[in-house]
């Protein structure tokens, strides 16, 4: 009887052990980012930790906010797990792939320092010196300020590393060089249109979908977001022409539409590539950061252009890749904290209950 009756006291006491651990990271989920394993510490094969460049000082809740901006980075997911890399683009020039952009060592950026991190999303620069073909949106990048690329890659620095070896590009053409015309800002705008102007033009990169392109593969600005055709599907014209764009549409429509993905009126909410960007992080955005864009979209120039889909778009109406991949992981460690509250408050409720029961039953047996 002893041994059944401080069974059941032992299981209720560590029930509302794991109850108690479970409710403090509950109330201090800062607690559990710092208890998981830190991806930067990975140690290569001499056992030390790989060099830290002096620039690793950003900021990661803050870089993945920057990484909801830009669309969570959608093109990056696939099959392999989140970031890992894989999604072939296939083009007239070839086809390039995904690079797995997690922590990983070997198949992933791991090794490499903050600087050519930095590089690659704002150059196009590999760390081998090849430049990377602009299916990567590094122009638009290219003026991301450098407080706000610091804290992406410090974000980038929590991914899980996932071993996954991307196959190597096949180019019919080189890569153009390229140099941006003018230096990044530090810190980018805080407010108002000029907030619009920058997360569009620098980070969300709307224009890579919903701008024309020139025969030569180059964007045509003089059309700027009036409207394209990527991975065979119609990205519309988002100027504020009247009849061709949605110069219809109030700012609050375009604020939902960011959020939400639901069009204004009865029409159907917006699939695809665009249906990904705000799943795979615009619907994060702040509804400042939202309305700055909407404010932005207003003041660009009215162009009129029906966007018409391409012959082989209406012979294949093949879906698309990309609408496979996975939602993306949680962005915070927060959030990834959050399974381990589960376990333990899970846990604590069973053992606590297991132990009740068993006590009232062997009690009344006695
Ligand atoms: C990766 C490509 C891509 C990016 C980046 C992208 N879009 Fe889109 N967008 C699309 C596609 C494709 C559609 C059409 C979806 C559909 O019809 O289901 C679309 C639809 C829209 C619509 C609805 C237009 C209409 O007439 O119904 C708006 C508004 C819009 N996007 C605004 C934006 C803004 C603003 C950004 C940047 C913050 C952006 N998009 C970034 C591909 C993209």
């Amino acid at each position: 009887m002893f041994n059944k009756v401080s069974l059941s006291y032992f299981l209720i006491f560590m029930g509302v052990i794991f109850l108690l651990s479970g409710l403090f990271l509950l109330a201090y989920p800062t607690a559990v980012q710092a208890a998981e394993p830190n991806p930067i510490h990975i140690t290569n094969e001499a056992g030390v930790l790989p060099p830290q460049s002096p620039s690793a000082q950003g900021d990661p809740g803050q870089g993945g906010y920057i990484f909801a901006l830009a669309g969570g980075c959608g093109c990056h997911m696939g099959q392999a797990g989140f970031l890992a890399g894989g999604m072939p683009f296939e083009g007239p020039f070839g086809v390039v792939y995904a690079a797995n952009i997690t922590q990983d060592p070997a198949t992933g950026i791991g090794n490499w320092s903050d600087q050519e991190i930095i590089d690659a999303i704002r150059l196009g620069h590999g760390p081998d010196g090849e430049q990377l073909f602009p299916v990567m949106p590094y122009p638009t990048f290219s003026h991301m300020a450098d407080e706000d690329v610091q804290n992406l890659v410090a974000f980038l620095r929590t991914a899980p590393p996932i071993e996954n070896a991307v196959p190597e590009r096949q180019l019919n053409v080189e890569a153009p060089p390229f140099s941006p015309m003018a230096p990044p800002p530090a810190a980018a705008p805080g407010s108002g249109v000029a907030r619009g102007e920058y997360i569009v033009t620098a980070i969300s990169h709307c224009g890579d979908c919903h701008t024309p392109f020139n025969p030569d593969g180059s964007p045509d600005f003089s059309k700027f977001l009036a409207g394209g055709v990527v991975e065979g599907q119609i990205a519309p014209n988002i100027t504020p022409h009247d009849g061709t764009g949605i110069g219809a549409w109030s700012e609050q429509d375009i604020v939902d539409l960011l959020k939400t993905g639901q069009r204004p009126g009865n029409e159907p909410p917006v699939g695809g590539l665009m249906a990904l960007s705000i799943e795979g992080g615009y619907k994060d955005m702040t509804d400042a950061d939202a309305g700055a864009i909407a404010a932005y979209l207003k003041t660009v120039p009215a162009v009129e252009n029906e966007v018409q889909p391409p012959e082989e778009m209406a012979a294949s109406a093949e879906t698309p890749a990309m609408e496979e991949t996975p939602a993306t992981l949680p962005v915070s460690g927060e959030a990834r904290g959050s399974w381990a509250i589960e376990t333990l408050l899970g846990l604590g409720l069973g053992l606590t209950a297991a132990g009740l029961w068993l006590r009232r039953k062997w009690h009344t047996a006695r």
